[in-house]
């Protein structure tokens, strides 16, 4: 049987981000795990913010194209997202309706979507950690026909979560990182 491939992607460009951050960690926990790891920046993969009349005009950019068939080259994608204002930020929303917008040749659109499961995970400074972006990423990748799997991580006071070996220091956090790439592995595995 083939790797398990995962990819991670962190839902923020911030210099010293703490969803870069998480995303680092879990996707070091997930290779543990026996997992093959693509972690990637949205740097690499800029788009313009969705308007129908570019669409329209030059078709879906090159970089939600290769961003799509990237996630269609994996099993499993991992989204660790900020909270912005009790969602999700921006760059997450776009580059998402972006991808759902991609139809390869051969393939239905949203078809990335409906084939591979998904995992959902946050940081923030605050005690909700990111609770509530979740809960609205969770909304718009369902709406896409994703798999989202349950176990999902919310670090809350995350700049105070990590030890001086940058390692999740409290317990129960480990767990639900534990929990969460246990589940995405077991998921895709049965998804592939
Ligand atoms: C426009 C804006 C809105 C924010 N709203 C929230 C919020 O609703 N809840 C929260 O926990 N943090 C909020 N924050 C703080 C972010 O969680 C914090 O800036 C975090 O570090 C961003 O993620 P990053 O470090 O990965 O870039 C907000 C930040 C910005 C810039």
């Amino acid at each position: 049987m083939s790797a398990l491939k995962i990819l991670v992607i962190p839902g923020s460009l911030r210099t010293g981000s703490l969803n870069a951050k998480l995303a680092a960690v879990a996707a070091h926990e997930l290779a543990q795990q026996g997992a093959e790891v693509t972690r990637i920046s949205l740097a690499d993969f800029p788009l313009p913010i969705y308007d129908g009349d570019l669409q329209g005009k030059s078709g879906v950019p090159k970089h939600a194209v290769n961003l799509k068939r990237m996630m269609s080259a994996h099993h499993g994608v991992l989204i660790v997202t900020p909270e912005y204002n009790s969602s999700v930020p921006p760059l997450v929303k776009n580059t998402i309706d972006w991808v759902s917008r991609v139809q390869d040749a051969q393939e239905a659109r949203g078809e990335v979507f409906r084939e591979r499961a998904f995992a959902i995970a946050a940081a923030s400074e605050s005690r909700l950690g990111g609770t509530r972006s979740l809960a609205a990423l969770r909304l718009i990748l369902t709406a896409c026909h994703a798999s989202v799997i349950p176990n999902q991580l919310a670090l809350s006071f995350a700049g105070q979560a990590y030890d001086d070996m940058d390692k999740l220091r409290h317990p129960a956090d480990i767990e639900a990182l534990d929990a969460m790439a246990r589940q995405l592995i077991d998921v895709s595995q049965r998804m592939m």
